[in-house]
This record gives structure tokens, C-alpha cells and sequence, in this order.
């Protein structure tokens, strides 16, 4: 079937139901999107479908033709995305790093259209879903109030 993933017409062949996070790892070797727990409980494998954050583990990619994927290595990009990644660089907010390109798609969907900038419990919030087990949560919420911090100069 074809993809339209990070803006290009891609073809995969997968076995029927297989998921996106698969076809995009195995197949299109794109690895920035991670299998943690495979139930929607971590967020590791996020990707933006249609620009909404969405757990790449537990969707079939046969339902995805015709949707607009990115994944996080789109981010680099975009001009939102190299400015959350340069925020997490600059405040070291990852220990093993294995969490964040989830946490990245999540905070470039909410970035997008927030109007102001957030408090430190917004961002909690609003990252609540994804786990991180090297218990870097005060780095990276630094690091997501730096690059709204960022953002919003850069609009201004
Ligand atoms: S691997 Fe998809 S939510 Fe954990
Ligand atoms: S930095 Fe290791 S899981 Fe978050």
C-alpha cells in the first residue's frame, strides 16, 4: 500500500494488520518513533496523523491511506520542531532519550496552537500520558517552557 509519510509518497508491503509504528520502523526504517509498551501507555511511538498525536503502536496502517503521517523525525524541519529540540539539547533534558521523540510530537501538536505561554502545570499536564523512566521530567518540562519561551519570541 502507499504512505504519505514526512511529505513523501512512500510503498510498504505488510502483513494484514500489522501497525503503522512497524511499517514506519521496519519497513521505511524510520526508528525515531519507539515500541515501549504496545497499549497506548507510554507514548514512545507517537506520530502526528493529520497533524493530531497518536499512538503509532496500536494503529493499523492499512487505515492509514490518505492520511498525512509525520513522525519525529520531521521535526528537524520545521522551524517549531528544531526549536523544542534545540530547547531539549540546551537544557540536557534527556538521560536515555528513549521517551522524548514521543514527547516531542506531543509538545510540537500543543506548541502549535497555544496562545500563551504555559505554566510549569500546563506542560505536566499536557505530557501526562508519557512515561519516562529515567525520571527526567524536571529537565524536560524546562525544556518545553524554553521552547514556548522561544516560540512565542520568534512570532512576536
Ligand atoms: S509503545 Fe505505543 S504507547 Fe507505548
Ligand atoms: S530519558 Fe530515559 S525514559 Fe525518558
Amino acid at each position: 500500500m502507499r504512505l504519505c509519510v514526512n511529505g513523501c509518497d512512500k510503498v510498504v508491503a505488510i502483513p494484514t494488520g500489522a501497525t503503522l509504528l512497524e511499517a514506519l520502523r521496519n519497513q521505511l526504517g524510520l526508528t525515531a518513533a519507539r515500541f515501549g509498551c504496545g497499549l497506548e501507555q507510554c507514548g514512545a511511538c507517537m506520530v502526528l496523523v493529520d497533524d493530531v498525536p497518536r499512538h503509532a503502536c496500536q494503529i493499523e496502517v492499512a487505515d492509514m491511506a490518505g492520511r498525512n503521517i509525520r513522525t519525529p523525525e520531521a521535526l528537524q524541519e520545521d522551524a517549531l520542531g528544531r526549536i523544542l529540540i534545540d530547547a531539549f539539547v540546551t537544557h540536557q533534558a534527556a538521560q536515555c532519550g528513549y521517551c522524548l521523540s514521543g514527547i516531542l510530537i506531543t509538545a510540537y501538536a500543543w506548541l502549535q496552537s497555544l496562545d500563551h505561554l504555559p505554566s510549569r502545570a500546563e506542560i505536566a499536564t499536557q505530557l501526562d500520558h508519557h512515561l519516562c523512566r529515567c525520571g527526567a521530567h524536571p529537565r524536560i518540562l524546562a525544556a518545553v517552557a524554553a521552547a514556548a519561551k522561544a516560540r512565542a519570541t520568534a512570532v512576536a
